[in-house]
This record gives C-alpha cells, structure tokens and sequence, in this order.
C-alpha cells in the first residue's frame, strides 16, 4: 500500500496533484444468470419478500450455477474490464473475495493465467466488503511506487458458497457478482486519478462477521465446535450500527483528504449493504438522496464485487457521467472500511447479463 495515498493526521505528504496517481481507465462487471427473487427464498425459508424490501431494499439476486466459482466470474468481468480500457495488458492483478476457489493458493494468478496473463504479479485481498476498498489502495500503491503501470483490479465473490441456506438473517441479503476496474499510472488532476484512500480496521469485532469453521483455529469442519461453523454468520443489528458509523466518518474523512465539501459531491456510491444502512450515512453526511447510486434492489449486497459493479452498471445506465465527482464508501468483516473520491472518467461500460 502506498503510505502517500493514504490519509493520516501524523504524516506530511507532498501536494496530492505533484504525486504519480492511479487512473481509472476501464471498467467491468458480471452476474451469474440465474436469478432468485425473495419469493423464491420465502418458499424454503421463515421469511416475506414484504420483509425482506422493507428490511434491506432487495428485491432479488443473482446466483451462480453448481460448480461456477468466483475465478469464473472474475474473468468476465475483467475481461470487460480490459475490453473497456483499449488494452489487454496489464502488470498485476488484485482479486478482493471472501470466497477465493480454494483456501490455498490464492485465486488471482488463475484469473490472471485464464485472461492470457501468466507470468505478472497476481494476489488475492480480503477485507470482507472492503476488499474493493482495500485492493484500490494496493494497486495505487504499486503504480505510485513504480512497481507496475496497469493494474486490474477485481472484487468477486460467490456468497451462495458460503451462505447457511437455512439462515434467514443472512441468506435473504446476499448476491454474487464480480466487478472490475482497470487503472493506469497518470497525473492526480486527471479525469479517473483516485483520491487519497482511507482504510481502517477494528480486530476487536471481528466475530460479528466471521465463517468460524475451515481456518487455522477450527481446522477441519469435523473440529468446528457449533453447528453451523462452516458457513457466513453475522450478527446484523450489531454490524449494522458499526456501518452506518464507520461509513460516515471515513467518508468525512476521505471528503477532506480531497479537500471536497458537501456540495462537491455529484454521486455517493457505497458498498450496497442494505438501503436502510445508505439512508442513514446519507443523513448523517448532510447528502440529498438524490446523489445515492443503488442496484442493491436487483443484486443484493455483493461483498467485494458491490462497488465495481454498481460503478459498471451506472456508467452503463446513464446514472454515472463523465465529470461527476464520486464518493466511495465501503464497510466490511474484521471489521474494516475504507473510502475514496474519483472524479469519473469518460471510459466506457461494458456490464453483463443485469
Ligand atoms: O456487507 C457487510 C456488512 N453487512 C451489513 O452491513 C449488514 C448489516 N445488517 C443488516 O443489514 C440488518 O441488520 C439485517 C438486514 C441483517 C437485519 O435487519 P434488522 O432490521 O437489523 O433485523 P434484526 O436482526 O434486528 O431482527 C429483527 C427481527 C427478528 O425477529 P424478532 O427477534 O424481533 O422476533 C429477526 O429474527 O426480524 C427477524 N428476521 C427476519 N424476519 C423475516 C431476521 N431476518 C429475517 C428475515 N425474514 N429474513
């Protein structure tokens, strides 16, 4: 991560405009085609498509098909991505997903040999739903150090995996998806250069979001000490209430490193958590809803994939332009967060199957 990107009270740092900056010079996306609306889950599950719109704002969900996984829907929606950058070549490639193919290796460098790029620096990052968030901050990083050029960046995650279909609280709130983004190095008074990046995290909750089963502590699934420790538990109140906090204050803060008030902001798009959560950082940050951008009603919350393919599908929609001063805002598992501004390019859209 590059130390100068990042927007802390005890570092001086040279002028953001004099500084090597990532740009944002192609962006995808990708959903699975199957779609499952809450009807659909109300059939199995103790729950209303009446509770679930008025609870998080969701309408329906994508799903992969069996034995689709989040390496399958990463190459699509990088594919697009570099489709929509002009170039097929890149010098890393950054996965954020909580659900990688396997425990190990890391996902990325298959992604990276399915698109044709064997041999470039390829890892995975996970921040939970910051790990869009987290893996900008790790591409700026590279590209600021010189390290590499072009950079993809992708969030993609397969939540079905890991999802306890018959827990109500969490199987009703999550999609899969991908989204993918490819940044180039540039001058930070450019159209697309990121803004200073904030990233945070708090170990001390990190069992509000957590599969406690299948890692170094509880080894095998047959070591898990409760039923149920192999899949995604959250506690929703509790996480909730931490969101609608963190999300306001590093989005303060990502406002200010910028140097950008209220008023400069065209379009706030956060990590699609649940509409409830947007409504209330909206308020707190002073914001007219009408700068909110939100899909969470036709995907749900995508975890890692949520921003990109927000971003991808506004472009695509008309609803993000060329020259629109963007706020992003994520929170996630760890607990982590993390927000940025961009002032959108003129790039293209390439989203799939919506
Ligand atoms: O993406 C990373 C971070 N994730 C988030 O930010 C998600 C944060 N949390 C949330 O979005 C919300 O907390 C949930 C959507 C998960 C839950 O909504 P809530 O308004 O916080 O509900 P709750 O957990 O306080 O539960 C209220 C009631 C409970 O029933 P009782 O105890 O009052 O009788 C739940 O059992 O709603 C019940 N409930 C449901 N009822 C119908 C919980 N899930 C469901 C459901 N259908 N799917």
């Amino acid at each position: 991560m590059d130390p100068q990107q990042m927007a802390s009270p005890r570092t001086t740092h040279p002028p953001h405009s004099q500084r090597r900056c990532a740009v944002i010079a192609g962006i995808g996306s990708w959903l699975p085609l199957e779609v499952v609306t809450n009807d659909d889950l109300a059939r199995t599950l103790d729950t209303t498509d009446e509770w679930i719109r008025t609870r998080t704002g969701i309408e329906q969900r994508h799903r992969a098909a069996d034995g689709e996984s989040t390496s399958d829907l990463a190459v699509q929606a990088a594919g697009r991505a570099l489709e929509s950058s002009g170039s097929d070549e890149v010098d890393a490639l950054i996965l954020a997903t909580t659900t990688p193919d396997f425990l190990c290796p890391a996902t990325a460098p298959e992604v990276a040999a399915r698109l044709g790029l064997a041999g470039i620096a390829a890892f995975d990052v996970q921040a939970v739903c910051t790990g869009f968030i987290y893996a900008l901050s790790a591409a700026c990083g590279l590209i600021a150090a010189g390290t590499a050029d072009r950079v993809l960046v992708i969030g993609s995650d397969v939540y079905s995996t890991i999802l306890n279909p018959r827990d109500r609280a969490t199987a009703v709130i999550f999609g899969d998806g991908a989204g993918a983004v490819v940044l180039r190095g540039g001058r930070s008074d450019e159209a697309g250069a990121v803004g200073p990046i904030v990233p945070g995290s708090d170990g001390n909750f990190r069992h509000l979001i957590a599969i406690p089963g299948g890692g170094a502590r509880q080894r095998s699934l047959q070591m898990c000490r409760q039923p149920g420790d192999e899949y995604f538990s959250m506690s929703g109140s509790e996480v909730f209430r931490h969101a609608v906090q963190r999300m306001t204050e590093v989005s303060r803060r990502a406002m200010a490193a910028a140097g950008w008030e209220n008023a400069d902001v065209d379009r706030f798009a956060a990590h699609q958590a649940n509409s409830r959560i947007l409504d209330s950082v909206l308020d707190q940050l002073g914001l007219p809803s009408d700068r909110r951008l939100s899909n969470i009603a036709h995907v749900g919350n995508t975890s890692a994939a949520s921003i990109p393919l927000l971003l991808d599908q506004c472009v695509a929609d008309g609803r993000l332009k060329p020259g629109h001063k963007v706020l992003l805002a994520a929170f996630g598992g760890g607990l982590t967060w993390g927000a940025t501004t961009v002032t959108w390019p003129d790039i293209a859209a390439t989203a799939g199957p919506q």
